[in-house]
């Protein structure tokens, strides 16, 4: 016999807890209407080792998650710990977004999203599949193109972005 559901936990205990663990900080890109856009993303791991792939979850309920689906691509730009800026940059003022791409820091990679020449990882995709789930938007990205460069990663955890540290 199948064991009942077990009782849901609340979406505020669910969060509570998700702000304890550590995440890399990433700017993922695309290009809408020939405009480059960009927004900070935590939700992103390694899917499949073979073939290459990346799972990015995007909020449904804004403009960015519509407009990855009708790119078909996009890319992944993990930030090191001197970018903790250009993240803040990303994640508030998205009619501003233009301006936040300087030309000396970002140019256009395979994927035709920009691309972040100092990311500590970079990775071109190509939108292998989309489902929505919940809130978000889920997208397997299918590597194309990747780069990378010396630096440390940003992270975030409860709300501050922070620096590695070592033991
Ligand atoms: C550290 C950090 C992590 C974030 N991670 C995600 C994410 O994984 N997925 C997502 O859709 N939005 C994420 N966001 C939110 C977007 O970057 C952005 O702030 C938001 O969509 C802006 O919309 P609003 O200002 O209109 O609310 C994150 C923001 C921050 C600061």
């Amino acid at each position: 016999m199948k064991a009942p559901t077990p009782a849901a936990v609340s979406v505020d205990e669910y969060k509570n807890a998700m702000r304890h663990v550590v995440s890399p900080v990433a700017v993922v890109t695309w290009t809408h209407a020939g405009v480059p856009e960009g927004l900070t993303v935590t939700a992103i791991c390694s899917a499949t080792t073979e073939p290459p792939t990346l799972v990015v979850c995007i909020r449904g309920d804004k403009s960015a998650a519509e407009r990855i689906r009708e790119a078909g691509r996009f890319a992944v730009n993990f930030l090191s710990d001197e970018q903790a800026e250009i993240a803040r940059r990303f994640s508030s003022h998205p009619g501003e977004e233009r301006e936040a791409f300087a030309p000396a820091l970002w140019t256009t990679g395979a994927s035709g999203a920009p691309v972040l020449d100092r990311a500590v990882s970079r990775f071109d995709c190509a939108v292998e599949a989309a489902f929505e789930q919940g809130s978000h938007w889920v997208f397997l990205g299918r590597v194309i193109d990747l780069g990378t460069a010396p630096g440390a990663s940003l992270l975030y955890r409860d709300g501050f972005f922070r620096r590695l540290g070592t033991e």
